[in-house]
């Protein structure tokens, strides 16, 4: 039987997300996405539309299948979590289910089980200001958005998870050096992201057989990276000093991916695994 992959935080083809979906369906995964609702409708149309024919290429040729996209927005766990405005919200109002406790529950009704979650999301709305002038709100946000998100999503999901399947998250190593610039808690989150992997990786282990790992990745000008507004000078920094000179393809992010959700991987978990070109082991920019 093919393996069925859930894929968080997919809304186009510029990402990590997107480039994770190709290459598990590339392994004969059946993929399914999760969707920011506010990025939904646009998503979808250019999907319809043929936008996205010439990214959905795989090796051999055919075109990466979406089974379904569900509208999701991981900073809320349940309808009662959400508030009155964003109810109200037009973008909103136009799709429904999309908490994680309810996306978790179509996905049970739509297919019954799955075998891989990746959570390949973040926000953080003050990511521009650094962490000493960022707001308690802001802070909370981040971590919010880009770091219990996961927590949510496994516990949701992991009764409707196979034993022997494997979750996977992106994280930064802004979470354990300074890197001025990555502000508003983004690197506070990031840091629990990473120590959550670790006892997620030992309770889901215990619980359901499950493995948790996180990809410690490299620069790469997505959506979300344009937001912070120092993508491209990440992207010389790491051409400039990392041990491999080339730049970082999210496919290479995909494969990495693909393989720690692989039997392959079966020994690995609770480990954060650096594709960055090795830029993380270098102690002076030469
Ligand atoms: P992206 O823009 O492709 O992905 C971020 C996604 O998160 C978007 O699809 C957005 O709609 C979604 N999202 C935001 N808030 C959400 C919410 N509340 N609920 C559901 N979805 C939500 O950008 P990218 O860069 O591929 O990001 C994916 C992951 O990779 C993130 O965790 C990011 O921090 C991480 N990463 C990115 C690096 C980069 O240089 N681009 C480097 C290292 C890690």
């Amino acid at each position: 039987r093919g393996k069925r992959a859930f894929i968080a935080g997919v809304a186009d083809d510029n990402g990590y997300g997107w480039a994770i979906a190709k290459a598990l369906a590339s392994a004969g995964a059946e993929i399914l996405l999760g969707t920011w609702v506010p990025a939904l409708n646009i998503f979808e149309t250019s999907l319809r539309r043929g936008k996205f024919d010439e990214s959905r290429k795989l090796p051999n040729g055919s075109l990466m299948e979406i089974t379904k996209v569900y509208p999701l927005d991981a900073v809320y766990d349940t309808p009662e979590d959400v508030p009155e405005d964003v109810k109200a919200n037009k973008r909103y109002a136009g799709a429904s289910n999309w908490t994680v406790k309810e996306v978790a529950e179509s996905v049970k009704n739509d297919f019954g089980s799955i075998d891989i979650l990746v959570h390949s999301l973040a926000n953080g709305p003050e990511v521009t200001k650094p962490l000493l002038e960022t707001s308690r709100r802001g802070y909370l946000a981040a971590i919010s958005a880009s770091s219990y998100s996961f927590v949510s999503l496994l516990q949701h999901f992991l009764p409707i998870m196979n034993p022997g399947g494997a979750t996977v998250s992106l994280t930064y190593i802004a979470s354990e050096r300074t890197i001025p610039g990555y502000g508003g808690g983004m690197s506070s989150a990031k840091a629990a992201l990473e120590s959550d992997t670790m006892v997620l990786a030992f309770e889901a282990g215990r619980k359901g057989k499950i493995r948790v790992n996180t990809i410690s990745a490299g620069p790469l000008g997505s959506r979300a990276a344009k937001a912070i507004g120092f993508i491209e000078k990440m992207i010389d920094y790491s051409y400039s000093n990392a041990p491999l000179q080339k730049e970082l393809l999210a496919d290479e992010v995909g494969s990495v991916a693909a393989f720690l959700a692989s039997p392959l991987a079966s020994a690995v978990t609770g480990s954060v695994v650096y594709v960055d070109n090795g830029l993380n082991t270098m102690g002076l920019a030469v």
